[in-house]
């Protein structure tokens, strides 16, 4: 692959009505569960990202038929039931995708053929014994090489018990992994979570007619059920509307309408920080579509406040501290950012790449081993480093928007993991960012 960077001129407004492309998490469970559901799932406002396109893949490897997604991101799944996954011809690259391999890992646990799931170089950095500790206490065969990395090499056959499980950390796709093979289970799977996470697979799952219940923080189903197929309805990814968001808060002059965006409360933490920094965001026209909350987002600029973040709301925004701390450096005074370590565990140790891209580009900021403090004031430009991370490219993009000069971000393929087409909406908004090769 060839390296994409971007060269992001300094200052801009950011102005209309627009959609960003499909909710990542809900566009991987809608093929994994419409996979294994009995009947055809036909899926709207799929994102072709590489991450989901990765999971679409996956499955049409192990004999499912999969047609699309055609230009309007439409996918028919015909699903082959519970136990109608074949063993595929080769190992299944998941590319970037911690999404895939980790909720993968689950369901696959529980067929009878062997497979072995890879990825790239950042995703075979990533830990995995978060998922193989639990999934060999429930009987689960999974070798990792060594520390616990990818490639993931499941024993298929095996005979699958039903767990409660604590997890010790709050994490959706452990939560997940484990709910997906406690279907394949013998007796009744429960987790809790130390803080709520995401809950599209809850909420999924229950669209599928497989019936999770959720107390507070605990979840249980019971192995030996079956899904029947659904349409489902994939909203536009807050994590992705979020860039713009900020984008907007921080820019001179901004007042977009952000459309059909996901609002399910277990993922708008970015909504809640940010309006505790002073941020002019209002929701309109909320309704729920297909069991999801949604709503278009208005976003007008504002100059922003430091804040203390709330411990609470990290799970709630996790995927969004890139883009935070840029909300953070112009903001005016401190903010501090603790209780977030597993940000140095996504596709790139976050705390350090974003710490290191905001040094480099004048900001006055700090890592800690669980966060971040910021003092807020001037941006001055420069060069930066994504380091394979999406997140990172896409956050520095929007604190062009308040730089003194240009800014050029390397590395900026991964982009398309979750963003297709993000240079092309972003110029149209009003943020003047060209591919330089
Ligand atoms: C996801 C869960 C989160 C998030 C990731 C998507 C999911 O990961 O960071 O982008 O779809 O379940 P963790 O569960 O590891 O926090």
């Amino acid at each position: 692959m060839s390296q994409i960077d971007y060269l992001v001129k300094s200052s801009g407004q950011l102005n209309g009505e627009f959609r960003v492309p499909g909710d990542k998490s809900i566009s991987h469970r809608s093929i994994m569960f419409g996979a294994i559901a009995d009947g055809v799932t036909r899926v709207t406002g799929f994102l072709q990202g590489e991450d989901s396109l990765n999971t679409l893949r996956a499955f049409r490897a192990m004999g499912v038929e999969i047609e699309g997604p055609n230009a309007k991101g439409e996918v028919t799944i015909h699903g082959v039931g519970i136990d109608g996954l074949k063993q595929p011809a080769s190992d299944i690259d998941l590319g970037n995708s911690g999404t895939s391999i980790r909720l993968m890992s689950g369901l696959l646990s529980g067929q009878t053929f062997d497979v072995v799931l890879s990825g790239d170089r950042s995703l075979s950095k990533r830990p995995m014994k978060r998922v193989t500790d639990p999934l060999a206490l429930m009987g689960a065969r999974v070798d990792t090489e060594e520390g616990g990395k990818p490639p993931l090499r499941i024993h298929g056959g095996s005979d699958i018990n039903g767990i409660d499980y604590e997890l010790p950390m709050a994490s959706a796709q452990v939560k997940s992994c484990l709910l997906l093979a406690g279907m394949y289970a013998q007796g009744k799977t429960c987790v809790t979570e130390p803080a709520i996470t995401r809950d599209h697979t809850e909420r999924m799952l229950n669209a599928f007619g497989y019936k999770v219940e959720t107390q507070g923080n605990r979840m249980c189903l019971e192995g030996g059920g079956r899904l029947t197929a659904c349409n489902i309805d994939v909203p536009a990814d807050i994590s992705s509307a979020a860039f713009f968001m900020v984008g907007a808060s921080i820019a001179e002059k901004a007042d977009i309408t952000l459309q059909h965006v996901g609002v399910n409360p277990t993922r708008t933490g970015i909504i809640d920080i940010l309006k505790l920094m002073g941020a002019n965001i209002e929701l309109l026209n909320e309704r729920t579509v297909g069991g999801e909350p949604v709503a278009d987002i208005r976003v007008i600029s504002t100059q922003l406040k430091g804040i203390n973040v709330p411990e609470n709301l990290v799970p709630l925004a996790i995927d969004e501290f890139p883009v935070l701390f840029v909300a953070a450096a112009c903001a005016t005074g401190k903010t501090v950012i603790t209780g977030a370590e597993e940000l140095r565990v996504k596709e790139s140790d976050r705390i350090q790449v974003m710490a290191d891209g905001l040094l480099a580009i004048g900001v006055d900021c700090e890592a800690t081993p669980d966060g971040m403090i910021i003092n807020g004031g001037t941006i001055q430009g420069g060069k930066v480093h994504s380091r394979d991370d999406h997140r990172i490219a896409m956050a520095f993009t929007m604190a062009a928007l308040r730089a003194e000069s240009d800014i050029i971000i390397e590395d900026c393929e991964n982009v398309n993991t979750s963003f297709p087409d993000f240079v092309g909406i972003a110029n149209r908004a009003g943020i003047a960012v060209s591919i330089a090769k």
